[in-house]
C-alpha cells in the first residue's frame, strides 16, 4: 500500500450509496454497540466457516463503521477557529517550517513524516540530547474527529497541543517570542498571514496555533476498500480480509475499543504494555506506522497479536474487554493482519 499524501487533502465526500449512513445518530451507535453482545455469541459460533459472505452483518457494522462527511465545510472544527483553506495553506507551511524550532533544525514533520502517515517510522522519537526517552510518534490522520490527544489524552484540541512540540525542551525547545520574531520580516509568510488571519495578521502564538491546527484537519484518509465495503460494496474486500474483519467484530474481540470509522474510542485503556493507561491508537494507516504501541515496543502487527493472544486473564490490571482468553489459529491470524492492513 502507498500513501498518497496528495490525496488525503482532497476533500473527497463519500459516494451516493452512502448518504443514509451519514445521519447515523450518537443513540444509533450505541445501541449499535450494544449489540455486539449478542453478534458475539452469533460470530463465535460460526467462527468455523471464517470465509463465508459478510453481508449477513453488515447492517449493524455499517453504522459503526461509516465514514462521516468528510467535505471541507463538514470537517468539525471550534467556533473560536473556522475551517478555511487559507488556514490549511498557512499551517502546512509552519508544520514544514524548521523556525519553529529553537536551533533550526526541526519542524513538526521531521518527526510527522507525509510518507510514514505522518509517523517517523522509529520505536520512539528522536530527543535533542540523544538520550531522554520519548513516546512513539503517533500518525496524524483524522484528528479532527479525536476528542483527546497524546497517548495518555492530556491535549483537548489541536490547539492546544501545538505548544507541547514547540516547548518541549527534547522535541523543538523554542519559545513563542523567538518564533514571532523569526516570522515577522518573512514576505511569503506575511501574505499568508493576512490571508488566513485577516484582522490581526501577526505570527501570534495563537495565529500559529490555529494555522496548525488547521492544517491537521486536513488531513484526513481517503476512502478505502474497507470504507467502500461499510458502503455496502461487499465485493471491496477479499474473502480472506471479509474473515479478518469477522474475528475483528466478533471471536478476537477488537471492536469494543477499536470502533468507529477512525477505529478509535479515544479513550485510554490498560492493554498490559505499561502501568498506566494508554489512549486507543486510530488502526488507519498500519502498513505505514510501524513499530506499534505508546512505547514503539512492537515491531509487526503480527507482534501486536501475539500480545494479545498472551494477555493472562487473571491479570487485574487489565481493562475488561481483554481478560477473555484469546487464542487465534495461524490462518485466522492471517486473515486477522489482513483486514488490518485492508483499512488503509
Ligand atoms: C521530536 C519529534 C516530534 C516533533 C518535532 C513533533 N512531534 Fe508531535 N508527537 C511526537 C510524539 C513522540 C508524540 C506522542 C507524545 C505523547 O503522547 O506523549 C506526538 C504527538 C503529537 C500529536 C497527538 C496525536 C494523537 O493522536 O494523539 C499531535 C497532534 C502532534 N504530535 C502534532 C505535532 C505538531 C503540530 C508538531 C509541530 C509543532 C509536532 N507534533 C512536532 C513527536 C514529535
Ligand atoms: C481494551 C481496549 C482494546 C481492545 C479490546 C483492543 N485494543 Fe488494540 N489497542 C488498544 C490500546 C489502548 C492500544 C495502545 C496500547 C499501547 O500503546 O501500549 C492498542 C494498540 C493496538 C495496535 C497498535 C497500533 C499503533 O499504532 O500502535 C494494534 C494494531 C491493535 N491495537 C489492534 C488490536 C486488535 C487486532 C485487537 C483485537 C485482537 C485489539 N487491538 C483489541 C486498545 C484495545
Amino acid at each position: 500500500m502507498t500513501f498518497n499524501p496528495n490525496r488525503i487533502t482532497s476533500y473527497q465526500p463519500m459516494p451516493n450509496s452512502c448518504d443514509a449512513l451519514r445521519t447515523t445518530s450518537p443513540i444509533t451507535t450505541t445501541m449499535a454497540i450494544l449489540l455486539l453482545a449478542i453478534l458475539f455469541v452469533s460470530t463465535v459460533t460460526s467462527t468455523r466457516a471464517i470465509a463465508g459472505p459478510a453481508d449477513d452483518i453488515l447492517p449493524i457494522w455499517r453504522e459503526v463503521f461509516a465514514r462521516p462527511d468528510t467535505s471541507l465545510a463538514k470537517i468539525p472544527a471550534p467556533n473560536s477557529n473556522p475551517l478555511t483553506r487559507a488556514k490549511i495553506q498557512l499551517g502546512e507551511k509552519l508544520f514544514n517550517d524548521t523556525r519553529l524550532s529553537g536551533n533550526r533544525t526541526r519542524s513538526c514533520a521531521t518527526c510527522h513524516d507525509s510518507n510514514h502517515a505522518f509517523t517517523d517510522g522509529r520505536r520512539q522519537a528522536a530527543p535533542l540530547d540523544g538520550k531522554t526517552k520519548l513516546a512513539n510518534t503517533p500518525p496524524l490522520l483524522n484528528l479532527a474527529w479525536a476528542k483527546r490527544l497524546f497517548w495518555d489524552g492530556r491535549a483537548k484540541s489541536l490547539e492546544e497541543q501545538v505548544r507541547f512540540p514547540i516547548e518541549h525542551s527534547q522535541e523543538m525547545a523554542s519559545s513563542w517570542d523567538k518564533i514571532a520574531k523569526r516570522l515577522t520580516s518573512d514576505s511569503t509568510l506575511e501574505e499568508l498571514f493576512r490571508g488566513a488571519f485577516p484582522t490581526a495578521s501577526i505570527p501570534s502564538r495563537e495565529n500559529i496555533s490555529s494555522a496548525i491546527a488547521s492544517y491537521e484537519r486536513s488531513l484526513i484518509t481517503p476512502p478505502s476498500r474497507f470504507d467502500k465495503f461499510v458502503g455496502g460494496d461487499i465485493d471491496a474486500l477479499t474473502q480472506k480480509e471479509i474473515a479478518g474483519f469477522k474475528l475483528f467484530v466478533g471471536k478476537a474481540g477488537c471492536v469494543p475499543c477499536h470502533s468507529g470509522w477512525r477505529l478509535t474510542d479515544d479513550r485510554l485503556h490498560h492493554t498490559g504494555r505499561s502501568r498506566d493507561a494508554v489512549k486507543t491508537p486510530t488502526l488507519r494507516g498500519l502498513a505505514l506506522t510501524a513499530p506499534y504501541m505508546h512505547n514503539g515496543s512492537l515491531a509487526s502487527i503480527s507482534e501486536v497479536l501475539a500480545h494479545y493472544t498472551a494477555l493472562s486473564p487473571n491479570n487485574r490490571s487489565l481493562s475488561t474487554n481483554l481478560t477473555r482468553p484469546l487464542s487465534l489459529t495461524s490462518e485466522e491470524k492471517i486473515a486477522l493482519i489482513a483486514f488490518l492492513i485492508s483499512i488503509e
